[in-house]
């Protein structure tokens, strides 16, 4: 990751939630959470529309993984002894609501920015949380969550190479999410407990998260001044522009999709996919790579669990 777990970690001086005083909170945020792993089933969109062969590889185990997570989550619920619940109306809309329109999108916004931000929430988990199975599961789930970020970030640096004007659409649409982001401190001052040890440095770990994520913005080459030092017009005009090309571009699309249909229907004009491209791929020309051995990962050989507290798979084993 461009941006290190020493960095993006928040620093609570050794304040704890407890499982049975806390169970509430830790449940709300754990019910949050199971709704965005099962957000995982998006990704048979990405794998779909993937730009190539190695995208497509690291899509399928993504998706592999993701579904681990849900049993993580279902297990963290079966410790607390809570049900699943239906997961905040802001959360589903930010989680589904606003999936990338296309692939740079879903990169950058969906992979760099909000799974490295989710990823900031499960730290935080790991360390306020007072019970050990559940911090052990969540250990194990976030070397993998590590991995999602790092792939949003390197395939974000190779969309916007050459392309000044993506830049500054990722960028403005980015402020967009991070300005939602920033409002939840506000919404925590006025609900959380001031006399709790750690929620009451909620609004504190929200507003790191942000400069974080800004930080990590900036590492990818999305801006070349730091988003502190932006001012709020300059700021308004990368967002206007951004959803301005969001609408133009929309609008190309449907017209070119309307003109081209007749070619479609024959087969013709559609969409380059991996089964057009497949012989041209990097990894099929440079070949050697394709083994079963080249995906293991032997660091995350940790098992990820399933309610009642079986093994759900054996990391790069379950994947196989
Ligand atoms: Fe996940
Ligand atoms: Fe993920």
């Amino acid at each position: 990751m461009l941006v290190t777990r020493e960095e993006m970690v928040f620093d609570f001086q050794g304040a704890k939630l407890d499982p049975v005083k806390d169970k509430d909170v830790i449940v709300w945020a754990v019910q949050q959470f199971l709704y965005g792993e099962i957000t995982g089933v998006q990704i048979g969109h990405w794998l779909y529309n993937a730009p190539d062969l190695e995208s497509a590889r690291f899509l399928a185990r993504q998706a592999v993984e993701e579904f681990q997570h849900v049993g993580n989550f279902l297990r963290i619920l079966e410790i607390l002894g809570a049900p699943p619940e239906k997961a905040a109306w802001s959360v589903r809309f930010l989680a589904t609501g606003l999936m990338g329109g296309d692939w740079s999108e879903h990169v950058a916004l969906e992979m760099a920015l909000g799974e490295g931000l989710v990823l900031q929430a499960f730290y935080a988990m790991i360390d306020t949380v007072d019970e050990p199975e559940i911090v052990a599961i969540l250990k194990r789930g976030v070397r993998q969550e590590e991995r999602h970020v790092d792939f949003g970030e390197r395939q974000t640096r190779k969309a916007i190479a050459g392309r000044p004007a993506l830049r500054r659409r990722l960028l403005g649409l980015a402020l967009v999410s991070l300005w939602g982001v920033s409002r939840l401190d506000a919404f925590m001052k006025k609900r959380l407990p001031k006399d709790h040890p750690a929620l009451k440095r909620l609004p504190d770990l929200v507003r790191h998260s942000v400069r974080i994520a800004e930080l990590r913005l900036t590492r990818i080459g999305l801006t070349d001044a730091p988003i502190s030092s932006m001012s709020a017009a300059r700021k308004l005009a990368l967002v206007a522009e951004a959803y301005a090309g969001k609408l133009v571009f929309g609008l190309a699309s449907w017209v070119l999709s309307v003109l081209l249909l007749p070619l479609r229907l024959l087969g013709l004009a559609g969409p380059k996919r991996l089964t057009d491209t497949y012989l041209s791929d990097p990894l099929v020309v440079g070949g050697g790579r394709l083994g079963a051995a080249a995906e293991d990962d032997p660091s995350d050989a940790g098992e990820q669990v399933g309610p009642g507290g079986s093994p759900a798979g054996h990391g790069a084993a379950a994947r196989a």
